[in-house]
């Protein structure tokens, strides 16, 4: 068997991947305003706040002091200020003030600093560099499309009670959209025989579907009113964002990008980016699709949180996979090589799928 045929191992613990050395969306920018924000992060509890200039800063939420959580303070012009004693720590964890110590505090002391996070905004989003007091090789991903002129970007918020792996898997699985999001997506009776070709690279794996009918659902209508052939690409880009992306002839196009942040080992916060141009008006089409996709978000997360209670219940996950599950299997591939540190990259691949929806 090939190796890239092996099938997710199978462990007698969790299959949990948490990967520090890498940008994570943690709140959309509107989210952020002039109060210190709390955010979890693969575990960790973060704090994050303003300064008068507008630039965003993550910290370790907890004060060097006596350890009180930081969001409870308050920003002070270009500092967080501890509610408890009232020291003050800059953007980049140094303290800066002590109320009542008359030493000078303007050079950095050790051990009175916070862990601090790399932090960029742009997007909309704020992405937080998952390993504190680093300076990271990378920066974060730009979204395509986004304030690009005809299209209309719309952000939502989502928490689901599982692993970032199940997560990402589900945001790009096909075959489960004609059972569990019947009639919604696909699955009016009609099936389809469509062929993908999945590619992977050392950080991304995708599959784009070849000739692909307009699905029969009613969410598939608003996105192709006039039918025809689609384009679609379902793509997974390391180490933690799902993308879905529709086009329709020439002028509709239809791309979601789901940033998924691992707030905990089986808890992970989906910030969906979703553009779109299509035929008819983004105010028109706005009110219709956002339903459809909230009840679309609700079977899916309904779903993970009983498939994160079975592997927990059962003490771990014991998959079995075919050829067309290939996505949420190069998916774990991805994160486990990454997290295992793996010097040896697989060679890039080509591979064609045939499946019925
Ligand atoms: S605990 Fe923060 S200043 Fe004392
Ligand atoms: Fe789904």
């Amino acid at each position: 068997m090939p190796d890239t045929l092996l099938p997710i191992p199978t462990t007698d613990h969790f299959s949990v991947v948490r990967l520090t050395r890498a940008w994570y969306v943690v709140a959309l920018s509107s989210e952020l305003g002039s109060k210190p924000l709390g955010r979890t992060l693969l575990g960790v509890p973060l704090v994050l706040f303003r300064d008068s200039e507008g630039q965003a800063s993550a910290l370790l939420d907890r004060c060097a002091h006596r350890n009180v959580p930081l969001t409870e303070g308050r920003v002070v012009g270009d500092r967080l200020e501890c509610g408890y004693h009232g020291w003050q720590f800059d953007g980049g964890g140094a303290c800066r003030k002590i109320p009542g110590l008359c030493a000078d505090r303007s050079g950095e002391q050790p051990g009175q600093s916070v862990p601090c996070y790399a932090t960029r905004e742009q997007d909309g989003l704020i992405w937080v560099y998952g390993e504190a007091d680093e300076r990271p090789a990378t920066e974060p991903y730009a979204l395509p499309v986004v304030g690009e002129e005809g299209y209309t970007t719309v952000r939502r918020v989502v928490e689901v009670e599982a692993s970032l792996h199940a997560t990402l898997e589900n945001a790009l699985d096909v075959p489960h959209t004609a059972f569990l999001h019947r009639g919604l997506f696909r699955g009016s009776g009609v099936t389809n025989t469509i062929r993908a070709v999945v590619t992977r690279t050392r950080d991304s794996v995708q599959a784009e579907y070849l000739d692909e009918p307009r699905p029969t659902g009613v969410a598939a209508r608003l996105l192709a009113p006039g039918g025809g052939t689609v384009t679609h690409f379902d793509r997974f880009l390391m180490p933690s964002i799902a993308q879905v992306e529709y086009r329709l002839g020439h002028s509709s196009h239809f791309l979601v990008t789901s940033c998924c942040t691992p707030v905990h080992d089986f808890r992970t916060r989906i910030h969906a980016v979703i553009s779109f141009k299509l035929g008819l008006p983004g105010w028109l089409v706005r009110p219709i699709l956002t339903p459809i996709a909230m009840q679309i978000f609700r079977q899916d997360a309904r779903v993970l949180r009983l498939q994160s209670d079975a592997v927990r219940r059962f003490g771990g996950e014991r998959f079995s996979s075919t050829e067309i599950d290939v996505l949420g299997q190069q998916i774990w591939r991805l994160l486990r090589r990454e997290e295992k540190g793996h010097e040896v990259q697989d060679e890039d691949w080509r591979r064609e799928i045939v499946l019925e929806v």
